[in-house]
């Protein structure tokens, strides 16, 4: 679908959002692991997690609706039945990366698939370290999706330091972990997103430069009641669009995740000069939440520290659109795992930058825009990754003459309402 955005005069209202992803692909897991019945609040409608849901289907598990819950039932230790069908990730690779954890410490075989995106991102992260755990995996020959989850061969605790950032790949490490009695240690040198810690209640123990965290089966979930505070990520888009819409423009959006691992956008935001107040903080399982009000500001670009990088990930994307308004030049380094998401996120938004008549210089790990958007006509590329769509949709909206984005429909995977909130905070 192309969809075409006018320029907005003002936002002003109230937001209420679906759960955070990430927390939902987390609270449908340890569910669905667990022996008897969990419930999930404010769970994310977002495509993705709808993929977690059906792979644990797959597996056994039962899902039904009660109000505005979800009820899992749960297979227990083990308990999972062997899928008859290939298990489709779609187009979520944390649902990939957790499951191979997860799978390859089952006592049968399993086949993960996912689209044609998917099929492109690294699975070799994820089979390394697992491998040192006895995991044992078939993949093609670039280390891609299809891949066969053969059951570990004499599974074993280990100790690892992450070579990379990423959540995903320490998730799936830890998940494998709380199959064996004995401890596995996860070395992280960086701080990646910690719901998977939080939600198992993992003991993490921090030195001098790194986090060691702990996992072993006795913190194998059990039964619980999961409250998902709504999605920071998803927040940010109408954060930024709030922020420079200009016109006493303001918007608060209810019950966001403050998880400190993921509130590196809202920093950095402030240090720019935005106006943003927290208020009615409150924490449930371990998860902090409160409401975000922002005002409209005038915002000066900043130096981005590289160890912020792992929070704001995927943030990045709506980050440049608020750097292309903000005084100076926008610059963006260390960030490569961008060029490894749902698509190049690095060459997606210098493309469509480009676009604009911007001057962009694009690094194997960021980019620097300078220079003053030129142009009456932008069509953006989604390059039918959900977070360039709607960045540029933003993009678009504040434009004096509007924008059009090619294959939007892709916002779903993250926020299928999307058009809808935004219809809600424009007068
Ligand atoms: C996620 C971790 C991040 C993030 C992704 C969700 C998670 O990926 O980009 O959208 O839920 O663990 P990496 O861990 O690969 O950096």
């Amino acid at each position: 679908m192309l969809k075409e955005f006018s320029k907005i005069s003002r936002v002003d209202g109230l937001l209420n959002l679906p759960g955070d992803k990430s927390i939902s692909h987390r609270a449908v897991m340890f569910s669905a692991m667990a022996e008897g019945t969990s419930t999930i609040e404010n769970l994310s409608n977002a495509e993705d997690v709808r993929s977690t849901i059906n792979c644990f289907k797959g597996l056994g598990c039962s899902f039904k609706s009660d109000g505005g819950r979800l009820k899992v039932s749960g297979k227990g230790f083990k308990g999972f039945n062997k899928p008859s069908l290939p298990l489709d990730a779609g187009n979520s690779g944390t649902t990939t990366r957790l499951l191979c954890g997860l799978l390859s410490m089952q006592d049968f075989e399993s086949y993960i698939v996912g689209d044609s995106s998917l099929s492109k991102r690294p699975m070799k992260r994820v089979m390394e370290p697992l491998n040192l755990m006895g995991g044992s995996f078939k993949a093609t020959e670039k280390f891609t999706l299809p891949l066969t989850v053969f059951p570990a061969y004499k599974p074993k605790a280990i100790q690892y330091i992450m070579p990379i950032a990423s959540a995903q790949v320490k998730s799936a490490i830890l998940i494998a972990g709380l199959h064996l009695e004995e401890e596995t240690v996860v070395r992280e040198m960086v701080q990646t997103r910690n719901h998977t810690e939080t939600l198992l209640g993992l003991n993490c123990v921090k030195g001098e430069g790194y986090t060691d965290i702990y996992s072993s089966k006795s913190n194998y979930p059990i039964p619980g009641e999961y409250f998902v505070p709504s999605d920071i990520s998803t927040a940010s888009f109408f954060i930024v669009l709030t922020l420079l819409a200009g016109n006493n423009s303001q918007l608060t959006i209810k019950n966001i995740s403050l998880n400190s691992s993921r509130t590196g956008l809202l920093e950095i935001l402030k240090s720019m000069g935005a106006r943003i107040e927290i208020t009615n903080e409150d924490k449930k399982m371990g998860e902090p939440f409160g409401d975000v009000t922002v005002y409209s500001s005038s915002l000066k670009n900043i130096d981005i520290p590289s160890e912020l990088i792992p929070n704001i990930i995927d943030e990045i994307p709506i980050l440049a659109v608020a750097g292309v308004f903000a005084e100076g030049d926008f610059k963006i380094s260390g960030a490569e795992e961008l060029r490894y998401k749902e698509s190049d996120r690095i060459n997606a938004i210098c493309s469509n930058m480009k676009l604009l008549g911007l001057n962009v210089n694009e690094t194997e790990d960021g980019f620097v825009i300078s220079g003053q958007i030129n142009t009456s006509d932008a069509l953006f590329e989604s390059y039918d990754d959900h977070r360039i769509a709607m960045a540029f949709g933003i993009m678009s909206s504040l434009l004096e003459d509007g924008g059009r984005i090619h294959d939007f429909d892709c916002v779903a995977i993250s926020n299928p309402n999307f058009l809808n909130q935004l219809g809600s905070i424009i007068p």
